[in-house]
C-alpha cells in the first residue's frame, strides 16, 4: 500500500462506513514508500475495527474473517518452492484442489496481461495482451475527464491499471478480491518483475519469470476491496474501469450503484463485459439476461444492461448516462498449450450526469 495513495484515497471504515478515514495504526513491515505488512484502524469508538495490510495489499472486506477463510491457500500458501516441488505438490493434490485453482487462475492472468514481455512466450494466434488492447480500444473513446484518480474493478495482476495510469497521468488505484491475484501486482509494482506457473495440460506447469515494463508504477497501486461496496467517498472518481467483471462478480447490480455513486459529476464508467454468466460467481437472479427467454428481450444482456444505465426508477442508476458502445472488443483467456478461449466483448461507456 502506497502511503500516497492511502493519504489521497482516505479510504473509510467498511463496516461503520464513518465519514473519518481509516488511521494507518501499525506499520510491521515496508519498503519505500510502500506499507507490507500492518494495519488500519477505524476511528469511530463504537466500531474501532481492524484491517490487515498483507502482501503489500490492505484488506477493506466489511466481513474479514469470511474473506479471509475463503481464500487460506492464497494467504498462507509458501512461496519460493522449487520448480520441481511446486509440481510435486501439484501431482499430490490433484486436479481442481484449492492448489490447481490457484495454479490455474494466475496462469490465465497472468499470460494475458503480462505474456507479451516473456522471451519464451511462442503464442502468436491470439497473442497475449488482450486486456490492453481492450482498455486502448475502450478509453480511446473517453474524452474529457473532470479532475481526480482512476479506479479499476477487477484489476487482476494489473495489466490494465498500469497502462491507465500511464496513459493518464493520474493516480490510479487496482481492486480485487482475490489475493493471490493481487499479491502478484503488488510485487510487479515493487520489482517490475512476473513469476508465475504457466500451465502446458493437466496439472503440468512450467516456471516463468521475466522482467517487465512499468513506466507509471509510482502513480499505480492495489487494494482488496469489494467495490459493490467501496470504502471511498461520493464522488472520489472521476473515471472507472471494469473489464470481464459484470459476469464474474457477486452482485452486478450492486457494482453499477457503486460505480455511480463514486463517480464525480462528468466521471466515465467504462466499461466490457462477454456476459459468461455462471452460477459459481452469481445466482441466476442476478444476471443481467441469460435467462427469460420469453421475455421482451428474449434473454439478451445487453438490452438489460443499456436499460440499467440511466433507469429513472434508480436514484443511483439514473445518474449514470451512456455515451457510446462497441461491440467487437476481444479478450482471450488461455486454459493450456492447446487452448486459447475467445471472447467477444460488448463494451460501453457511460457518463456521471
Ligand atoms: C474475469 S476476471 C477479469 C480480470 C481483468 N479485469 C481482466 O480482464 O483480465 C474478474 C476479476 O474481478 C474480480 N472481482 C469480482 N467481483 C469483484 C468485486 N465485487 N470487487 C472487486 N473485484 C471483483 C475477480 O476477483 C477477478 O479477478
Amino acid at each position: 500500500m502506497r502511503r500516497r495513495h492511502f493519504e489521497t484515497l482516505a479510504p473509510r471504515c467498511p463496516v461503520c462506513r464513518n465519514e473519518q478515514p481509516l488511521r494507518l495504526e501499525r506499520v510491521l513491515r515496508e519498503q519505500g514508500e510502500h506499507v507490507l505488512e500492518g494495519w488500519l484502524a477505524c476511528a469511530n469508538p463504537s466500531c474501532l475495527r481492524e484491517f490487515p495490510v498483507l502482501d503489500g495489499a490492505p484488506l477493506l472486506a466489511p466481513d474479514l474473517r469470511a474473506h479471509v477463510r475463503g481464500q487460506t491457500l492464497a494467504f498462507l500458501g509458501r512461496e519460493g518452492l522449487d520448480e520441481l516441488s511446486e509440481s510435486w505438490l501439484g501431482d499430490c493434490l490433484g486436479p481442481q484442489s484449492e492448489f490447481d485453482t490457484l495454479r490455474q487462475h494466475l496462469s490465465q492472468y497472468a499470460w494475458d496481461h503480462w505474456g507479451e514481455f516473456d522471451p519464451l512466450e511462442r503464442e502468436r494466434d491470439p497473442a497475449p495482451g488482450s486486456v490492453a488492447r481492450v482498455l486502448d480500444e475502450l478509453w480511446r473513446r473517453v474524452d474529457a475527464l473532470p479532475d481526480g484518480p482512476l479506479l479499476e474493478i477487477g484489476c487482476s495482476v494489473g495489466r490494465a491499471s498500469f497502462a491507465l495510469a500511464e496513459r493518464t497521468g493520474r493516480l490510479t488505484l487496482g481492486v480485487d478480491l482475490h489475493q493471490g491475484k493481487l499479491r502478484l501486482a503488488q510485487r510487479i509494482l515493487r520489482e517490475s518483475r512476473v513469476r508465475y506457473a504457466q500451465r502446458r495440460v493437466g496439472v503440468v506447469y512450467e516456471r516463468r519469470e521475466f522482467a517487465v515494463p512499468t513506466p507509471a508504477a509510482e502513480r499505480a497501486d492495489f487494494w482488496s476491496v469489494d467495490a459493490a461496496q467501496a470504502p471511498f467517498a461520493d464522488g472520489q472518481f472521476a473515471g472507472i474501469l471494469a473489464l470481464n467483471v459484470l459476469d464474474s462478480t457477486h452482485a452486478p447490480l450492486e457494482l453499477l450503484r457503486s460505480c455511480a455513486r463514486l463517480l464525480a459529476p462528468g466521471g466515465v464508467l467504462a466499461l466490457a463485459c462477454p456476459y459468461d454468466w455462471s452460477l459459481s460467481a452469481a445466482p441466476l437472479e442476478h444476471w443481467f439476461g441469460g435467462h427469460s427467454q420469453r421475455g421482451p428481450n428474449a434473454g439478451a444482456s445487453e438490452p438489460v444492461l443499456r436499460a440499467m444505465l440511466g433507469w429513472a426508477a434508480d436514484p443511483a442508476l439514473a445518474q449514470l448516462k451512456p455515451e457510446c458502445e462497441v461491440d467487437s472488443l476481444e479478450w482471450n483467456v488461455r486454459l493450456h498449450e492447446r487452448s486459447v478461449m475467445r471472447y467477444r466483448l460488448h463494451g460501453v461507456i457511460a457518463r456521471r450526469r
